[in-house]
């Protein structure tokens, strides 16, 4: 029943740092809910993305930290994959754009464009940054954006207001590197020329049809994203340079065009073509089939990529010729964190891979309450009191609850075994009419790219679940008129099994538990709603618990982390503590200690029993440190040793005293040693 055939991208992220929750709510998961959807309705879909691994957000990443954008980018990648594979991201692949396949997707692109005349070469003065000798384009340089006043737009693009911009028009400019004004210098590139393109585009944009062929309703995509494209297109566009004086990157490939690479905004969404050649040909398919005739192509993506993906591609694709143009540019607003922007240089933000290690049981809970806040038509908010309101709340009061009073009275009752309906009631009616509609309305949504209120419609269904048990009360008539329960029971259990249908695109591993608890498969049905899905007599198993609750202390720690991660400097070191009078530094007692024994405390992964011969005594002292060293290997190490520290109990073992590390960058650890010759007792001040 296949109608339609899909292929989603989502924005290759920069392999340039982990991934935030900002990042995840505005396009990741956002695509995966809709790739999932269209599978569960039997649609066909390939699902690409990847690393986005050149470009100056990885050079300049590098150089600041003192190595090579190789090194960044295959760190990242290793990272970012594994943190959409936790996450359950369904890609039908993760490419990277350092592969070969992408070098000579790119580069055959790039030539036959060359050769169609799409480019048009010229020499023109750029900025340079005399010091550094080299070009300043796109983030090598910044300065006040024209469009808005904003002082900080890069040389490619505002990323306030969302213009595209060149070095050029920039106020002020500034060179990164450097930091100095930059001069003006002769080079030579290939510019892609925007404005022959105009008037397409205007028609594209406004009418959805190309060549007066209708292509997409103009009413399907955003306002955001038609308003920002149309107020480009009435602005005039100009000439963009399509290449590079840089050397990370796919190499220019034709003749005299050495030093040069192709601009990182040719090569990546061109990255979406090999990444698709890269599973076709994994697969025994042809890519084509993914690329061309009656395919509808959705760019998932944040609102800063607009122009490049409703503009500048659609005019790469269109000179390519016999290629699809988007169908549709669902473009995100931003995701703010406890009252302020995401920043990766400040720190302020939760890291994907980070909040999926430490709550490896709270995927769905996360996604839950993303989708819930999703920036869909204006920025929005993350807070982690919020988190814990909407899981509580919502997640475990509303579904968990309904799902487990649904399964536990029928095991009660019936022994798992799902009841016959009766007669029905008014009340009955009413809600297996409802029941019916939900799947319809939830898909229409989804459809409609209003994922927010999709899942919200969701929650309704089981709301409506828990009304219903409330208004009939089995449980009040099972002492006097169990057919009637018969019946009651009965529906509740259908409601359930749509829940498991409506909720398994937003929440796949919830919806799978509770199919579990039904013994039900709902993955062989479609995306339909219906009030029959469980026999008469159908065997349930066992309901364990759904959603665990989210306490105070969980919330609290979170923002705890926050602003203490925030708070570190540039080299990711706390800042200073509160000054301390001398007479009180002069009250602690640190010595020079040598451990005679360490051995792992049992069930402890980070803790040692040390036995510590202080100058004075010998005695125990538990240390965090296992993770740093072997227990074998320290025997006979001169450390420093907090002696008169209160005696606590650590997992049983008392602890007299503490050992003093030194921490670095990474959070490793080090003893803080004194130099050889130094005994035992010896006093530190
Ligand atoms: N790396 C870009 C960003 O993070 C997105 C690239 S999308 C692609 O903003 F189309 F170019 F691949
Ligand atoms: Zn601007």
């Amino acid at each position: 029943m296949s109608e339609n055939k899909y292929t989603i991208t989502a924005a290759l992220p920069y392999a340039n740092g982990p991934l935030h929750l900002g990042h995840v709510a505005g396009v990741y998961l956002p695509a995966d809910i809709f790739v999932r959807f269209l599978r569960m309705n039997k649609e066909e879909v390939l699902f690409v993305c990847g690393s986005d691994e050149h470009g100056a957000a990885i050079t300049l990443r590098a150089k600041k930290e003192g190595t090579t954008p190789k090194a960044i980018v295959d760190m990242y990648h290793e990272i970012n994959s594994k943190a959409f594979a936790d996450f359950d991201i369904s890609f039908d692949i993760y490419s990277r754009t350092s592969n070969q396949v992408h070098h000579d997707t790119a580069q055959e692109y790039f030539k036959k464009l060359n050769d169609n005349g799409s480019f048009i070469q010229k020499t023109t003065e750029q900025y340079y940054d005399e010091e550094y000798k080299q070009f300043l384009a796109d983030r090598y340089i910044t300065g006040t954006c024209p469009n808005c006043d904003s002082e900080n737009a890069y040389g490619d693009q505002c990323e306030k207001c969302g213009s595209a911009l060149s070095p050029t028009d920039l106020i002020n400019p500034i060179s990164t590197l450097s930091g100095k004004v930059p001069t003006l210098k002769e080079t030579s590139h290939w510019f892609l020329p925007l404005d022959q393109h105009e008037d397409w585009l205007r028609t594209w944009i406004k009418e959805g049809s190309l060549d007066g062929v209708q292509q997409h309703n103009p009413k399907d995509w955003r306002n955001q994203v038609n308003g920002q494209c149309m107020s480009w297109i009435d602005g005039g566009l100009h000439p963009r340079a399509m290449t590079r004086d840089l050397d990370w990157g796919v190499k220019v490939p034709v003749e005299g065009a050495d030093g040069k690479v192709l601009y990182v905004w040719l090569d990546a969404p061109i990255g979406y073509i090999s990444a698709t050649k890269e599973w076709a040909s994994a697969n025994n398919k042809d890519w084509k089939d993914y690329w061309t005739g009656d395919r509808k192509l959705v760019h998932f993506i944040g609102k800063d990529n607009i122009v490049f993906h409703a503009i500048i591609f659609p005019v790469l694709l269109k000179e390519h010729g016999g290629l699809v143009l988007p169908d549709n540019v669902p473009a995100y607003e931003f995701l703010n964190l406890e009252g302020d922007k995401f920043s990766t240089s400040r720190n302020w933000a939760v890291w994907l891979h980070e909040f999926i290690n430490e709550n490896p049981d709270k995927v769905d809970e996360m996604k839950y309450v993303l989708t819930s806040i999703a920036p869909e038509s204006k920025d929005s908010e993350f807070t982690w009191k919020e988190f814990q309101a909407r899981i509580n709340n919502e997640l475990a009061d509303i579904l968990g609850n309904f799902v487990n009073r649904a399964v536990v009275l029928t095991n009660k009752y019936y022994e798992g075994k799902v009841p016959a309906l009766g007669e029905l009631t008014d009340i009955d009616k009413d809600v297996l009419n409802q029941i019916g509609e939900f799947p319809d309305r939830i898909a229409g949504l989804i459809k409609k790219y209003k994922l927010r209120e999709a899942q919200a419609e969701a929650m309704n269904l089981a709301r409506l679940g828990n009304k219903y048990l409330a208004e009939t009360e089995p449980w009040k008539l099972a002492k006097t008129d169990m057919s009637r329960v018969n019946t009651i029971m009965n529906i509740a259990l259908q409601i359930t099994a749509n829940l498991t249908i409506v909720f398994s695109p937003f929440l796949p591993k919830k919806a799978q538990k509770i199919a579990e608890f039904l013994n039900f498969d709902q993955k062989s049905w479609g995306f339909a709603g219906k009030t029959d899905l469980l026999a008469s007599n159908h065997q349930l198993s066992q309901a364990s618990i759904l959603i665990s609750k989210v306490d105070d202390a969980f919330v609290e720690a979170q923002v705890e982390k926050l602003k203490e991660s925030s708070a570190m400097n540039d080299n990711n070191f706390p800042p200073q503590k509160d000054e301390v009078a001398f007479d009180d530094f002069m009250k602690m007692d640190i010595r020079v200690g040598e451990i005679l024994a360490a051995e792992k405390v049992p069930k402890a992964d980070k803790l040692l029993k040390l036995t510590v011969n202080t100058g004075l005594d010998t005695r125990t002292v538990v240390s965090g440190i296992a993770e740093h060293y072997n227990p074998e290997d320290i025997i006979g190490t001169k450390v420093s040793v907090l002696m008169n520290l209160a005696p606590r109990k650590i997992r049983g073992v008392e602890s007299q005293g503490m050992i003093l590390m030194a921490e670095n960058e990474e959070g490793k650890l080090s003893f803080v040693s004194p130099e050889d010759g130094f005994e035992a007792g010896g006093e530190v001040r």
